[in-house]
């Protein structure tokens, strides 16, 4: 799939996730086949000001490329200038979130709240498009709720004033991450503009990727939960596309080994204190739904060494039959 001038190796992306797709799990993914990953997404008010949290959210590794930098915002003026103040970062993307649901970031009329304002999301998009010297890529949502779908009339809109491609979550604002992601809206937003469309919403498998780009047309897909814990996804889909065969799924010994291998990465990158909290929940994500996974997620989370995590996770393989 090409974006702007770039060729990219594989159409499977990492949907950008707060307080998931940090440096250590981009790492893993991208390893592991991913085409393209997202930051987290980062405030542009926060780049404005030069807030230095948003800095941690910045840092970009080569092994990681290609990079999308979401960023957020609704004040076009903010955009364009945490746009321009990001040329020299060595992202390949510039993407602009227009899904996030949370009332936090709602409130302030940024993320999903755009849906409602499609003449406010074609300004953002124009004027970050005249500073950025990047491709700029826009994530939306089917619409707000149920009463205002309009993602092909935002998608025509977005296209117009310059955007490169469209990510679509195939939910509304009110569903946030519930009930079952539309590709009908998907292959509308794909059948209405001539940019590449990205189709993003419950993509848990090999099988689901399939019947998604079969689906709806889709140029690519952005894998978010199918990919908590299961980072295997891109390189099972990836190996299907490229030889219509379908790998085995990973093993429990891979689970582990991937699971210490992202361990070490956060520690490394966030210190053993913090790192061994933020693992927790990836650890759970990586044992889910093999044997005892319950028991061992509430061991897990007493748990605040590496060491004390490895050695948990090895005498849970061992001792399995
Ligand atoms: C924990 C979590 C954090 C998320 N954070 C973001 C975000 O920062 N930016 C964004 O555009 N979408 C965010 N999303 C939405 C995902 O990118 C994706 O659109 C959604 O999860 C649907 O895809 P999926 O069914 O593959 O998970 C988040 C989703 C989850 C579950």
């Amino acid at each position: 799939m090409k974006i702007g001038q770039a060729l990219l190796e594989s159409n499977i992306f990492l949907a950008p996730m707060a307080g998931v797709t940090d440096l250590p799990f981009r790492l893993i993914c991208k390893d592991l086949g991913c085409g393209m990953v997202y930051t987290e997404m980062v405030s542009s008010r926060g780049l404005y000001y030069g807030d230095l949290k948003t800095e941690d959210l910045l840092h970009i590794e080569d092994k990681e490329k290609p990079v999308a930098i979401q960023i957020f915002g609704s004040e076009p003026d903010i955009m364009a200038k945490a746009a321009y103040s990001l040329n020299d970062r060595e992202n390949l993307i510039l993407d602009i979130n227009m899904g996030c649901p949370t009332p936090k970031i709602v409130k302030n009329g940024d993320g999903s709240a755009l849906m409602k304002n499609p003449n406010l999301a074609g300004e953002i998009v124009k004027r970050v498009v005249e500073e950025s010297i990047k491709p700029v890529t826009v994530k939306i949502r089917k619409g707000w709720d149920d009463n205002s779908v309009n993602a092909v009339e935002m998608a025509k809109i977005l296209e117009a004033n310059g955007a490169t491609a469209i990510a679509v979550h195939g939910r509304t604002r009110e569903q946030y991450y519930s009930g079952k992601a539309d590709w009908d809206i998907i292959k509308k937003v794909k059948e209405a503009v001539k940019i590449p469309v990205i189709g993003n919403g419950d993509v848990f498998s090999v099988e689901d990727a399939i019947r998604l780009f079969d689906y709806s047309g889709c140029d690519g897909i952005m894998i978010g939960r199918g990919a908590q814990g299961n980072p295997w996804i891109f390189e099972r889909i990836n190996h299907y596309l490229n030889t219509g065969k379908v790998l085995p799924e990973a093993t429990l010994q891979q689970h582990i080994d991937v699971a210490l291998k992202h361990m070490r990465l956060v520690v490394e990158i966030k210190g053993e204190y913090v790192g061994i909290r933020e693992m927790r929940k990836h650890i759970a994500w990586y044992m889910k739904g093999f044997k005892n996974s319950a028991q061992l997620r509430n061991a897990v989370n007493h748990i605040d060494s590496c060491q004390l995590m490895e050695a948990t996770l090895l005498d849970y393989l061992h001792k399995l039959p």
